[in-house]
């Protein structure tokens, strides 16, 4: 056997995918993702609107499909993600709520959760998303609610149901050395030096060609490693303004080669989720009119320069 999985895994590192329910009424879909990755996270299924949707009543259904297909095929697991400012469910974005029935509510849905997969996923997105592109907080229900604590309390919450899991906090443009980045080299700072329970940041990767390639993301992910945490590239895909040409894919490749080799480089740096794998299932059209072609496999399955530039930096 020699995938991508397996030469990651030379490496002590993983390179995994994200997926979705959908995906699984598609066998050669599941057949790559099952064969190629060795690690795994779900795309929405641990969202909050799905694993809770009314209020104290939880629903794994969706989140188990995966998990269970994970485990089946030996793969790593990222838990994504407990708190979120999007994919809320309506009772909880709809409500109005004090700050001690908004503790209570955050705290019961990751103590639920977090203990339902207790040791059984090794690695959590405690907050995702928790700062704006000046580094100042965004301003989201729990932030402006709670005060910025919330992170804080919930990483507590975190650990106490599951002490062995990795909690991590996770944003996307945080690639490069920045004041966003800088904001969570700050928090994290502080956070450990006050014994929070907080292991790893995890740096989304969601690029696109035409801002260019963030040169300094080994150096970036150094720092944080520095700091005794872990670090991952999380939700990894680089997308281009359509129609892909072979140009843009030839420098696709050449990105996707170069943040395999920052993870590398990097001693903390776990390893690798693209978010998905494959165009066939990319978020990246709806989100981003006119975008697209962002995966290392092409929407018939068939890979694309870039993979095989993850498997020669590999
Ligand atoms: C995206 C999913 O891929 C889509 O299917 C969904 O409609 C919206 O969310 N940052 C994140 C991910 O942390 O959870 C997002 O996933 C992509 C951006």
């Amino acid at each position: 056997r020699d995938t991508l999985g397996d030469l990651a895994a030379a490496r002590h590192k993983y390179l995994g995918s994200a997926t979705d329910n959908p995906q699984f009424a598609d066998a050669a879909y599941l057949k790559i993702l099952g064969k190629e990755f060795n690690s795994n996270t779900a795309g929405n299924a641990l969202k909050w609107y799905a694993t809770e949707p009314q209020r104290g009543v939880f629903d794994y259904t969706l989140s188990d499909q995966i998990l269970n297909f994970a485990r089946a095929h030996r793969q790593f697991f990222r838990g994504h993600t407990l708190i979120w400012h999007n994919q809320l469910p309506e009772w909880l974005t709809s409500g109005t709520w004090t700050a001690g029935e908004l503790r209570a509510i955050l705290k019961n849905h990751i103590t639920q959760v977090v203990r339902h997969y207790r040791g059984k996923i090794p690695a959590w997105d405690v907050v995702n998303e928790a700062f704006n592109e000046d580094g100042t907080y965004r301003e989201t229900l729990f932030y402006n609610t709670l005060g910025p604590g919330y992170i804080a309390d919930a990483l507590r919450w975190a650990h106490q149901a599951d002490p062995q899991a990795k909690l991590y906090l996770n944003d996307y443009n945080i690639e490069a050395i920045g004041p966003k980045s800088d904001a969570y080299y700050n928090l994290v700072k502080s956070l450990k030096a006050q014994g929070v329970p907080v292991h790893g940041v995890g740096v989304q990767g969601h690029l696109a060609l035409q801002f260019g390639y963030p040169t300094s993301l080994r150096d970036n992910l150094q720092r944080f490693a520095d700091l005794g945490l872990d670090v991952a590239i999380t939700e990894l895909d680089i997308r281009m303004i359509l129609p892909a040409d072979d140009a843009k894919l030839a420098t696709q490749a050449e990105w996707y080669g170069n943040v395999t080799k920052a993870c590398l480089a990097v001693r903390r740096c776990v390893g690798i989720t693209i978010w998905d794998y494959t165009d066939k299932y990319s978020w990246i059209p709806a989100f981003f009119p006119g975008e697209g072609a962002a995966h290392p496999y092409d929407e018939n399955l068939l890979p694309k320069p870039a993979y095989y530039a993850i498997r020669a930096a590999l």
